[in-house]
């Protein structure tokens, strides 16, 4: 179980990005992140990897904790070993290395062959497009198979608890749905995730628990899909009729999902889909390969069921 507790975290002594965070995440569970711009989402994922310091940040109060084991002070490479591995905004994969090169860096502090073997095969398995390109420089892979590749580069290292911070950032909505369907399968396999989104409605698709930031503070917890029905989260962070986050909505938002493009600043890959990534073993075939929703059928509240805000566990 990773735990943070009444977490804060300064900037360069300055710049207060967390105030008294408290999050919970349970074994085998997976807890979304969500919030604005700003709110603090890749602070909380870079205090729990070990590499706030590399930014300038620091760690003012409060504890992290990972099976009981004080995470704060241990450098990245250290957390690594004791499980946890982070992909970080932008994929960040090695450019100019292969794929191949890029998953063997993901597993550079595997000492035992076998477990090496092990997370070599489920990653094959699991990203076929990356065996096809093992040989390709990795820079020339699109934007969606760089994401496959930063999460198959993670997997090298077999972690127990994976933390992403906004995968689906500028891929286009059909590969976003196959991001989404990947963390399902990499989730159902056992590893927990920590999914840090400002798409919404893709992470409340596959979390059981949701926390939402708000310059620094956790303003809203509760269950994913209590929070998927609030009416606040809605109209804060789902465009309407997106019910599985793969959709661009038209709505005005005040932050950005993946489909909305180069809001921000920062670039969309025009790909229509990644292409062959075949799922392992599901005979019935994927939601996204069936054309509907993975969510269809599950109310996201705005009719006669939703629930109100005070349905969901409010923290100061
Ligand atoms: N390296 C840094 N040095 C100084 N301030 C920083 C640094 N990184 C983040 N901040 C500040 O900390 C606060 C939280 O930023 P953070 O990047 O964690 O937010 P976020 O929720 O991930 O936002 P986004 O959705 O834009 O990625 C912001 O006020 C930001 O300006
Ligand atoms: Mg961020």
């Amino acid at each position: 179980m990773l735990n943070v507790t009444d977490v804060t975290v300064t900037y360069q002594n300055a710049v207060r990005a967390l105030r008294s965070v408290n999050i919970s995440v349970p074994d085998s569970g997976v807890v979304a992140v969500l919030g604005s711009n700003g709110a603090g989402k890749t602070t909380l994922l870079r205090t729990v990897s070990g590499t706030l310091r590399h930014h300038g940040g620091r760690v003012g109060a409060g504890s992290v904790t990972l099976d009981g084991t004080p995470l704060v002070g241990r450098d990245p490479a250290a957390i690594v070993r004791l499980g946890l591995v982070h992909v970080p905004e932008g994929r960040r994969i090695f450019e100019r290395l292969t794929v191949e090169e890029n998953l063997r860096a993901g597993a550079a502090g595997v000492r035992d062959r076998a477990a090496w073997t092990r997370a070599r095969a489920r990653v094959q398995e699991m990203f076929g497009i990356l065996t096809e390109r093992a040989h390709q420089r990795a820079g020339l892979l699109s934007g969606g198979e760089q994401q496959m590749l930063a999460i198959g580069r993670a997997l090298m290292s077999s972690p127990r608890v994976l933390v992403l911070d906004e995968p689906s950032l500028g891929l286009a909505p059909k590969v976003v749905g196959q991001i989404g369907e990947i963390l399902r399968e990499i989730n159902r396999q056992g590893t927990t995730i920590v999914l840090v989104e400002q798409n919404a409605a893709l992470a409340l698709s596959i979390a059981d628990t949701a926390y939402v930031l708000d310059l620094g503070r956790v303003s809203l917890s509760g269950p994913a899909a209590e929070l998927a029905a609030s009416d606040a989260v809605a109209r804060l962070y789902l465009p309407a009729g997106d019910t599985d986050g793969t959709s661009g909505g038209t709505g005005e938002r005040p932050v950005r999902t993946a489909a909305q493009g180069n809001e921000g600043g920062r670039r969309v890959d025009a790909e229509p889909s990644l292409g062959p990534w075949v799922p392992p073993r599901r005979p019935s075939g994927w939601p996204w390969q069936r054309g509907r929703s993975p969510r269809d059928g599950r109310s996201r509240g705005n009719g006669s069921g939703t629930k109100s805000l005070s349905d969901v566990r409010t923290r100061g």
